[in-house]
């Protein structure tokens, strides 16, 4: 089969395809022969030697694939032919494995395609919203990179939550997206500051909450327009670069930072990471929400997705197809 290979650590460009074995399931596994595959920020990460605990070279990248089950192994309670999207460990390829824990049904009159966006990004922007975030209805939300994967899920969710939303982009296209999807403060970050714009619309006040997946300075200034009391969700660093936040800021105005890494809390607490997946699919069913598919790219120009989003082109959920 093909597959996409990280030989080494660097640029997009070292992305190359490969032959490999067909994967055999182990127990508790299946194989799905694969329609779609999920390309998330933290596999450019990966593959840049920059993310911590990564896998190392030589190694097939993906964390989420979606296709029909091919073959199924011992002890997995699944039937040949299913729908189903998986969290997985080497989804750059025509059929890969995963484990039943990690394996959810494609919502009915759902594309492969949106499938391979649901998991990871709805998920992470569930829990970051509101298992972690602790968002309310009729609270406000600063959500960064609102046009992205994670932003436009968290977008949607927030809203249909009677959150009101502020959202940060880098581009009038994006942000367009963005209120469309319920975005109600959109900020455009290249042209003003986001923080002075959170606190002109609230009198000073601030949000009573920030999704914070950028890092670096977006961090800190990020407390600069969170209310007293306020939340702030850590759960990525698209900059590169991860946030220092303040203590001093945190103290003296009584904020709370939380970390969320999906993975990690999926080996910890499966029970808190997934308990939104049946209304998340029942609302992805109705169309009540939507995996906002941006762009589709043939596996073998996985470089080319990859550079896609590392420059910033990418709105949405960027989708492989073998
Ligand atoms: N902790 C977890 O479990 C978890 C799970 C999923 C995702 N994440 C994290 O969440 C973040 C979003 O992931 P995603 O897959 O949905 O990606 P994404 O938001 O679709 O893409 C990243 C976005 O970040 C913004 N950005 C800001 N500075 C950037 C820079 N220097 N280079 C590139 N982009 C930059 C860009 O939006 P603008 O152009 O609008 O600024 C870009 O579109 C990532 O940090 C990712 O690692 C974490």
């Amino acid at each position: 089969m093909e597959a996409i290979e990280v030989s080494e650590f660097g640029d997009s460009d070292v992305l190359s395809t490969a032959e490999h074995d067909v994967p055999e399931p182990g127990p508790s596994e299946v194989r799905i022969a694969v329609e779609a595959v999920g390309v998330n920020f933290a596999d450019i990460m990966q593959r840049r030697g920059n993310y911590p605990g990564g896998p190392q070279p030589t190694y097939v990248p993906g964390m989420e694939a979606a296709g029909t089950v091919e073959a199924v192994g011992e002890n997995a309670d699944r039937e040949v032919g299913e729908r189903v999207v998986a969290m997985t460990q080497q989804g750059y390829a025509e059929y890969t494995t995963a484990s039943v824990d990690a394996l959810f049904d494609v919502p009915e009159g759902m594309g492969f395609e949106g499938a391979a966006g649901f998991p990871v990004q709805f998920l992470t922007a569930h829990n970051t919203l509101f298992e972690w975030g602790g968002l309310t209805d009729g609270e406000s939300v600063l959500i960064h990179a609102a046009a992205g994967g994670v932003g436009t899920a968290a977008t949607q969710l927030a809203s249909r939550a009677g959150a009101t939303v502020f959202g940060t982009a880098s581009s009038r296209e994006k942000l367009d997206l963005a209120e469309e999807l319920g975005c109600e403060i959109p900020i455009d970050y290249t042209e003003t500051d986001f923080a002075d714009a959170v606190n002109d619309a609230t009198d000073g006040a601030g949000v009573d909450l920030v999704l914070d997946g950028v890092g670096g300075d977006t961090t800190q200034e990020s407390l600069s327009c969170l209310t007293d009391f306020g939340r702030m969700t850590v759960y990525g660093a698209a900059s590169g670069e991860p946030g220092h936040p303040d203590t001093g800021t945190l103290l003296f105005n009584n904020h709370t930072v939380l970390g969320y890494h999906l993975g990690q809390a999926m080996g910890q607490v499966p029970g808190r990471v997934l308990g939104a997946v049946p209304d998340l699919t029942e609302a992805l069913t109705s169309g009540d929400l939507e995996v906002i598919v941006g762009q589709t790219f043939q596996l073998a120009e996985a470089g080319d997705a990859h550079a896609y989003i590392e420059n910033r082109e990418s709105s949405g959920k960027v989708v492989l197809t073998p």
